[in-house]
């Protein structure tokens, strides 16, 4: 049995309590926690930046997986990098040097990853596939938690992992937006190995045992 890498959106936590729910996270069966970083400009809202990813760190006992949705995201990696980030997302959309972006993460000593928008082709990343750790597949359009999966993600996961197979890359498909328990499956079946999920999370009454559940969803 192959279990699911699952990455909790802290954008959808209580911020005014954020060492709470960082040690409810460590407590959990988490395996990574997701820290969403919005600029205002590559996408319409902002979130927060890095002293809060900073601070997210200082209690943190898993791993951060920084999702970059900022343009010109190669002036912020290393800081983001030094506040504690294992693993940096960029935005295809965000890059026009893409694969000068992934070797700057990389020779920080972090995993790569690149975020691709619901309408943007996978094609665009057919080049570089290698090269990248962590494809975040965005299920929703970036900017918000809380809103609905897109249908269309299902064939998009299954067209990437062909191509991730086809080019014999190591490359994991994280998926990104309105996760829940009926998705989770299905989206595994397709080739996802990385849950994030934030509202279905820290909306629910009892979010370790929410983590818990998606954790256990299998991959056949
Ligand atoms: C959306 C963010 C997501 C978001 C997921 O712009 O990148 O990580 O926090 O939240 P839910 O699971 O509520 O869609
Ligand atoms: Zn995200």
């Amino acid at each position: 049995m192959n279990l699911p890498i699952i990455a909790p959106s802290i954008l959808a936590a209580d911020f005014a309590n954020l060492e709470r729910e960082v040690k409810m996270l460590n407590e959990s069966e988490a395996d990574w926690i997701h820290v969403d970083i919005m600029d205002g400009v590559f996408v319409p809202n902002i979130s927060f930046g890095i002293p809060v990813t900073e601070a997210i760190h200082r209690h943190a006992k898993k791993p951060l997986d920084v999702h970059l949705m900022i343009v010109q995201p190669e002036r912020y990696v290393e800081a983001f990098r030094k506040a504690g980030a294992e693993v940096i997302s960029v935005h295809v959309e965000a890059c026009p040097h893409l694969h000068r972006n992934l070797q700057q993460i990389k020779l920080l000593g972090a995993k790569a990853g690149v975020a691709i928008n619901p309408h943007t082709s996978i094609t665009e990343l057919e080049n570089v596939i290698t090269d990248i750790d962590v494809v975040c597949m965005m299920s929703v359009n970036p900017g918000f938690g809380g809103q609905k999966f897109i249908e269309n993600t299902y064939r998009k996961v299954a067209a990437l992992k062909e191509m991730i197979a086809r080019a014999g890359a190591k490359t994991l498909i994280e998926i990104d937006g309105g996760v829940n328990q009926q998705n989770a499956k299905p989206l595994l079946e397709a080739g996802a190995s990385i849950l994030v999920a934030g509202n279905f999370v820290f909306s629910a009454n009892d979010p370790k045992e929410v983590i818990s559940n998606l954790k256990q969803s299998e991959i056949a």
